[in-house]
């Protein structure tokens, strides 16, 4: 069957405005809900239209923390997701996951550490690339043993911290040309 093309470049476009798992890679201790919580979470980082949709995951007292930027609040938030991706469409920013594990599991809240990379695409003609290391720490709302923490795959102020531990390169554009161009 042939699609026309405009049809596929469009859905080229959708699809690279979002977080991508084509890489996506759970070790065993994942649990399977973890994949939704995900793609839902940093589909709203990723959106560069997004505020309440992304900041609502949030804590009242939540941190987003990249390296040494410690922003604080859901105000701070997303005057620093806006710095990482102006609401203007001027590019696109999707992150790639993949090794994905559960770094720390507590009475109160689950760590899930995920690493990938993030393609930041420039409408003028520039895609590059980064790599990160990312905890995601996700409240629980019941304290039973064995409890998953709140991966409800909506915003219910069940984040408490997004940090961004390891980012390399740390500048935008890098000198690494996005993969998906080579593919
Ligand atoms: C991106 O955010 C805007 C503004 O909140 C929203 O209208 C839109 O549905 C979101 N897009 C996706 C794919 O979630
Ligand atoms: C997976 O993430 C690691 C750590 O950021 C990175 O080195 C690697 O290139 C990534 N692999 C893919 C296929 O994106
Ligand atoms: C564009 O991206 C490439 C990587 O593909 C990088 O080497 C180059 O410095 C970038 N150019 C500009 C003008 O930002």
């Amino acid at each position: 069957m042939q699609f026309p093309q405009f049809l596929s470049l469009g859905l080229a476009a959708e699809m690279a405005a979002a977080v991508n798992i084509i890489n996506y890679n759970p070790q065993p201790d994942v649990p399977a809900e973890f994949r939704e919580f995900l793609k839902a979470l940093v589909g709203q980082a990723d959106n560069a239209t997004a505020t309440d949709s992304f900041t609502d995951y949030f804590t009242s007292t939540g941190r987003q923390t990249t390296l040494t930027k410690d922003c604080v609040g859901p105000a701070a938030i997303l005057k620093c997701k806006q710095g990482f991706l102006p609401p203007d469409g001027r590019m696109t920013l999707t992150h790639f996951p993949n090794t994905t594990f559960v770094a720390e599991d507590t009475a109160d809240s689950t760590v899930y550490e995920v690493r990938g990379r993030i393609e930041n695409n420039f409408k003028a003609g520039n895609c590059s690339q980064i790599y990160y290391q990312t905890q995601y720490t996700i409240l629980k709302t019941s304290q039973a043993g064995g409890m998953l923490p709140n991966l409800t795959p909506h915003p219910q102020h069940q984040v408490s911290w997004y940090h961004d531990y390891v980012i390399t390169p740390t500048g935008v554009p890098s000198d690494i040309p996005c993969d998906s161009l080579a593919q």
